[in-house]
């Protein structure tokens, strides 16, 4: 045994053992390659279009930002309607104030109504359609923008 370890590897058998360690390690990457293509490369994305209860659930005056959105919903004496919380600006998330919603990034200011007071940003914020869907719950769809004012009467 200790004859092993002191004896020299000649150059033939070190350059034999490369050769087969670099081998071993392309062929295992290869492999890892073609296994991950088989991994499918989905992505879930959240889709544009919720649900957000009934609106007997929505107490009149309440604003409601549904879990992992970026809308506000309202609920006034004149409906249900939803305004973006995506600065129009650069995309910041905008917070809500006592009478107005405040940009944290770069301070743009907007009315409650989404309208630009100041800052940055030159665009109001987006509206987006409210519904009823058939089993009686309010729908709030990002993908459909509506004029502002534009209100569900339930
Ligand atoms: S992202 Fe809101 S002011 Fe710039």
């Amino acid at each position: 045994m200790s004859e092993m370890l002191t004896k020299p590897v000649k150059r033939r058998d070190f350059l034999g053992i490369v050769t087969i360690g670099t081998f071993a390690v392309a062929m295992a990457a290869a492999l890892a390659g073609i296994l991950r293509f088989f991994r499918p490369t989905v992505f879930s994305e959240l889709s544009k279009k919720y649900k957000i209860g009934k609106p007997g659930g929505f107490p009149l005056g309440e604003v409601r930002v549904p879990p992992g959105r970026s809308v506000y919903v309202f609920h006034d004496e004149s409906g249900f309607y939803a305004i973006s919380s995506r600065c129009t600006h650069l995309g910041c998330i905008v917070k809500r104030g006592h009478d107005e919603f405040l940009c944290p990034c770069h301070g743009s200011r907007f009315k409650l109504n989404g309208d630009v007071i100041s800052g940055a940003a030159t665009r109001a914020l987006d509206w987006y359609d409210v519904s009823m869907a058939p089993d009686g719950q309010l729908v709030v769809d990002e993908g459909k923008k509506v004029k502002k004012g534009t209100v569900f009467f339930a």
